[in-house]
């Protein structure tokens, strides 16, 4: 080995993947000429004292050895690409050197543990949706959801329930946004804007689409509800719901008859019992089981 910087005392060398048997080696220079490589694992010199649990040899993963907070995650892992069977798989964190949320000890498995582990996520902070995953039992956005520190209790990850699994925690959305699609999202007028340029609502107006407008199509509500792990391909769900009530509320839109007309159906709407696991799910706060009964309502009215 070259080392052209006498300067350099130590040098890590990476072991497996992520680091897992990571070694560091102590260069000592006796001579301008002559180095000499000394072999110690992952320590501090002082080898001879005792080691206290804060000093002790660190669980795999861990790279650094300073008050751990250690945390087991149990992770569901499947690659269409191998052989094995799904399964959950252990990883040890310490998570006094990741921030608070379940993402951050997720990206720091996949940045020093486990690279091949799959999960999405995008914006950290709740706008995007693409890190909603089940965690300890319930649907939420991992860049929202708190670690629980308890390190006698494991957490555990899984995909999005009753969802095609592409890979570990990465789900297949196809049919949940062709179910999005199918409401038409968009503004759909009849006649053009005033004056060739917007559509203008009132401040009244606009507020009717308060407790909607928020979604992010996260699809924790969606994937949440009994009623959708029976009927996926014909009840729209809660997400794909609130969303068609967010533009037959829209004040601007023209074609409200026509969009309750389309959801006239026994299944596409009226698959929806009440059951409200969508408002317990929804990381945003938001109800679509009182919008899917406003939806109920208009249709009686109509
Ligand atoms: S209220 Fe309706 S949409 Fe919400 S979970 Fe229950 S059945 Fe599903
Ligand atoms: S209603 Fe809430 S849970 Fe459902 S998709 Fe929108 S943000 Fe996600
Ligand atoms: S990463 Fe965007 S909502 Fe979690």
């Amino acid at each position: 080995m070259v080392l052209e910087n006498p300067r350099v005392s130590s040098l890590e060398v990476g072991g497996g993947r992520g680091g897992r048997d990571l070694h560091k080696f102590d260069l000592v220079v006796k001579n301008p000429s002559v180095l000499v490589l000394l072999r110690s694992v992952c320590t501090t010199p002082a080898a001879s004292a005792p080691a206290t649990p804060a000093q002790a040899d660190p669980a795999p993963g861990i790279t650094s050895s300073k008050a751990p907070n250690l945390k087991n995650f149990a992770i569901y892992r499947w690659d269409p690409d191998r052989t094995e069977k799904p399964q959950l798989k252990t990883y040890t964190v310490n998570t006094a050197e990741c921030g608070p949320m379940v993402l951050d000890a997720l990206i720091k498995i996949k940045n020093e543990i486990d690279s091949s582990l799959s999960f999405r996520r995008s914006c950290r902070e709740g706008i995007c949706g693409s890190c909603a995953m089940n965690i300890e039992g319930s649907n939420g956005l991992a860049c929202l959801t708190k670690i629980n520190t308890d390190p006698k209790s494991e957490t555990k990850i899984t995909p999005l329930p009753h969802m095609y699994v592409i890979k570990d925690l990465v789900v297949d959305m196809t049919q949940f946004y062709s179910q999005y699609k199918s409401i038409e999202p968009w503004l759909k007028t009849k006649k053009p804007a005033p004056g060739g340029k917007e559509h203008l609502q009132t401040k009244s107006e606009r507020k009717k689409l308060d407790g909607m407008y928020e979604c992010i199509l996260c699809a924790c509500c969606t994937t949440s509800c009994p009623s959708y792990w029976w009927n996926p391909e014909k009840y729209l769900g809660p997400a794909a719901l609130l969303q068609a009530h967010r533009w037959i509320a829209d004040s601007r839109d023209d074609y409200k008859t026509e969009r309750l007309e389309s959801l006239d159906d026994p299944f596409k709407l009226y698959r929806c019992h009440t059951i409200m696991n969508c408002a317990r799910s929804c990381p945003k706060g938001l109800n679509p089981g009182l919008q899917i009964a406003k939806l109920k309502q208009l249709q009686v009215q109509r």
